[in-house]
């Protein structure tokens, strides 16, 4: 199987200097705040966004050479992403992340949504200064993306009757909005004409929901250890996604249970059963199969050289996930 690092080998070098200046970038703030932020990036993530927009400038870049405002760009993707991560967490009252424990677990809550106001206003800041309003306009759209994705999903915890539509746009806004919106962006700073903007916009949000629809289908077939993170709790915190929307179509029984909150004993164990022994999670997988399908596709014009190769390859890294 190809790695995710292998991946993201023709920026590794830019990569590894994105995240020295990231906690460069960071050690200006309050020490608690700091410390708190510094425990997430030092557990380190897959760093896929930033490796994305990184790929994308090199990509499109004349000389092949990343400019100082490209690689601010992917700094700011990264830190955007942190910030949601650390209040997603709290949200989801979850115990870990990357592996370790998340930061309203080692620090408190109070910390949590401090640190992740301070990442995302960090992020706000540097954008400001990329001086591009286009560029500022896309992101604080992710920005915004994020607390609406938030907050559809928590109004539509444990609704049986939420449309497949809704769970998609809730997952552009939480996921592919960042991807899609960064891409973008990329775009702009290069100067590239708007069907071509647009190209990389839609690469982004195919490749994020792919990315979403995988991410839920390993909640349901994926251990703690695996996933460096709760699995088998989205069904259990009442967020209906892809599996569990396709198990209520095959299996009306599913609905009581789901309904009434699991509040009998055995019944979350019966409804992860349900799911897993239906048709939900081929049916989950052939949906990212076709979203990765469509990613892959939208970026058939850039002019060929390793990291459109590495781009070209990342939809189907992304399935590979699921074996
Ligand atoms: C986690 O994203 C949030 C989702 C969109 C599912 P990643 O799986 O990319 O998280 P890290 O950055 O690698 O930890
Ligand atoms: C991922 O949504 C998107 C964000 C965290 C913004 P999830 O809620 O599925 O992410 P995990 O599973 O907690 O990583
Ligand atoms: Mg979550
Ligand atoms: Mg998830």
């Amino acid at each position: 199987m190809t790695t995710v690092a292998e991946l993201l080998q023709p920026v590794e070098t830019d990569l590894d200097a994105l995240l020295a200046d990231l906690r460069a970038l960071i050690g200006a703030g309050h020490p608690i705040l700091q410390a708190a932020a510094e425990h997430l990036f030092a557990a380190g993530g897959k760093r896929l966004r930033p490796g994305i927009v990184l790929l994308i400038s090199r990509a499109i870049a004349a000389d092949g050479q990343l400019s100082s405002r490209h690689r601010r760009l992917a700094e700011i993707t990264e830190m955007i992403h942190t910030a949601s991560l650390v209040h997603d967490d709290v949200v989801d009252e979850a115990a870990t992340r990357r592996g370790v424990a998340t930061v309203h677990s080692r620090f408190n809550h109070r910390v949590a949504v401090l640190a992740g106001d301070f990442l995302f206003a960090q992020a706000s800041w540097h954008l400001a200064n990329l001086d591009d309003l286009e560029v500022v306009k896309l992101l604080s759209r992710v920005i915004m993306d994020l607390a609406d994705g938030e907050i559809r999903q928590g109004l539509y915890r444990y609704d049986t009757g939420q449309s497949f539509e809704t769970y998609l746009e809730k997952s552009y806004c939480k996921t592919a909005s960042l991807i899609a919106n960064s891409a973008r962006a990329a775009g702009v700073l290069t100067g590239l004409p708007q069907e071509k903007l647009e190209a990389l916009h839609h690469f982004g949000r195919q490749f994020g929901l792919a990315f979403q629809v995988v991410d839920d289908i390993l909640d349901f077939t994926g251990s703690d250890q695996q996933l460096g993170k709760p699995a088998a709790s989205d069904l259990a915190s009442g967020y209906l996604t892809a599996p569990a929307l396709y198990a209520l179509q095959e299996r009306p029984a599913l609905a009581r249970l789901i309904e009434r909150e699991f509040s009998e004993e055995g019944d979350l164990e019966q409804a992860l059963d349900l799911v897993r022994g239906c048709e939900a999670i081929p049916r989950s997988r052939a949906l990212a199969e076709g979203f990765a399908r469509e990613a892959h596709s939208a970026i058939d014009w850039l002019p060929p050289s390793e990291p459109r190769s590495a781009l070209r390859a990342l939809p189907e890294y992304v399935l590979s996930r699921l074996y």
